[in-house]
């Protein structure tokens, strides 16, 4: 049971944290079909129900099995995807995993650069939030938030870097499935202050690279890619048997990434200006400074946060 919930939702993965426990689950939400029970006995992830105000509840998959068998799943490509209905499916599932009580204290994030244009907005949004949610066969449960607190992503993954020295300008640089947000803060006795002017989205990620992927293998083949084969390719051996050929992608892929760390460097390097050499420590993090390797090879001397597809929700928790 739990009374304070963070909570990252992002384009690919949703990332909530409490004390007690923390849940990932990908980003997607369909709308439910019977499933019979050993059918559903075999499938990873959440049927969901959903009952708010007086409307007849609504069931959804969540998470894996969205994506396994959801008729019309829908991940968010929306540039404010918090202000998608699914963003408030998977905030309520994410809190009903999590055993928020009523009344809970809820810490989300925004994208730098929707923070001070949507903070109010996307608060009181979620202080109004009510439902009554069940998972599985389980008891409905009411959720509510009494308190949420809205943080600026990236910001929230600098409160878990390892904080070399007590002063100082460091950069943080958040790689994502859609944005990459950097946050550039000052460090004065150990209290980390963001440079607002200095601080900023953009939109090449991780999907850059799928994208990317995507256009070659149809130049290749002659044939079109669905975006789940992309990820697994990508994310696989890079060695595929395609209408009989094979066909070894690893050199591509390599490239690929390479190409989209180095224009994720130029963007942030180009952002900061001259202040970019005067930094005494570079962090990465988001699940893209796993997918990336090769961005370390960019950003001089840069440290990967531990655990850097949490560290933003884990920052979260830390504040309240
Ligand atoms: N261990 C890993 N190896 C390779 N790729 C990974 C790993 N962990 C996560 N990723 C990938 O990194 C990408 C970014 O993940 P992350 O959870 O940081 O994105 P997000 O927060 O959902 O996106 P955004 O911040 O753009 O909203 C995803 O494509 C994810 O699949
Ligand atoms: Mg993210």
């Amino acid at each position: 049971m739990s009374n304070v919930i963070a909570i990252d939702v992002g384009y690919s993965h949703v990332k909530a944290v409490s004390k007690d426990g923390r849940i990932v689950l990908p980003s997607v939400v369909a709308p439910a079909r019977e499933l019979s029970l050993s059918e559903f006995a075999q499938k990873t992830g959440y049927l969901v129900t959903i009952q708010q105000s007086e409307n007849p509840p609504r069931k959804y998959f969540v998470g894996e099995l969205a994506i396994k068998e959801g008729q019309g799943a829908t991940f968010t490509t929306d540039r404010e995807k918090h202000r998608h209905p699914n963003h408030d499916i998977l905030v309520l599932t994410v809190s009903k995993l999590l055993g928020a009580e009523p009344g809970a204290t809820l810490v989300a994030g925004l994208p730098i650069a929707y923070y001070k244009a949507q903070k109010e907005e996307l608060q009181k949004h979620l202080e109004q939030l009510t439902a009554e949610v069940a998972t599985g066969n389980g008891e409905p449960k009411q959720i509510s938030f009494g308190r949420v607190v809205i943080y600026p992503q990236g910001a929230g993954a600098l409160l878990k870097a390892p904080l070399l020295a007590n002063s100082g300008t460091v950069l943080l640089v958040d790689v994502g499935q859609k944005t990459t947000d950097y946050v550039t803060a000052e460090i004065v006795n150990d209290v980390v202050r963001p440079i607002a002017s200095l601080c900023g989205s953009i939109e090449t990620a991780v999907s850059t690279v799928y994208d990317a992927f995507a256009v070659e293998f149809q130049a290749l083949t002659g044939s079109p890619i669905s975006p789940v084969r992309v990820i697994e390719i990508v994310r696989g051996s890079g060695m595929v048997t395609f209408n009989g050929k094979e066909y070894d992608f690893r050199q591509l892929i390599r490239t690929i990434k390479e190409n989209v760390s180095r224009s994720i460097f130029d963007q942030v390097q180009a952002a900061l200006g001259e202040r970019f050499s005067f930094l005494s420590r570079i962090y990465l993090a988001g699940g893209g400074a796993l997918a990336l390797p090769m961005l370390a090879d960019f950003f001089p001397n840069a440290i990967h946060i531990p655990e850097p597809q949490w560290a933003n929700a884990q920052g979260f928790l830390s504040i309240v």
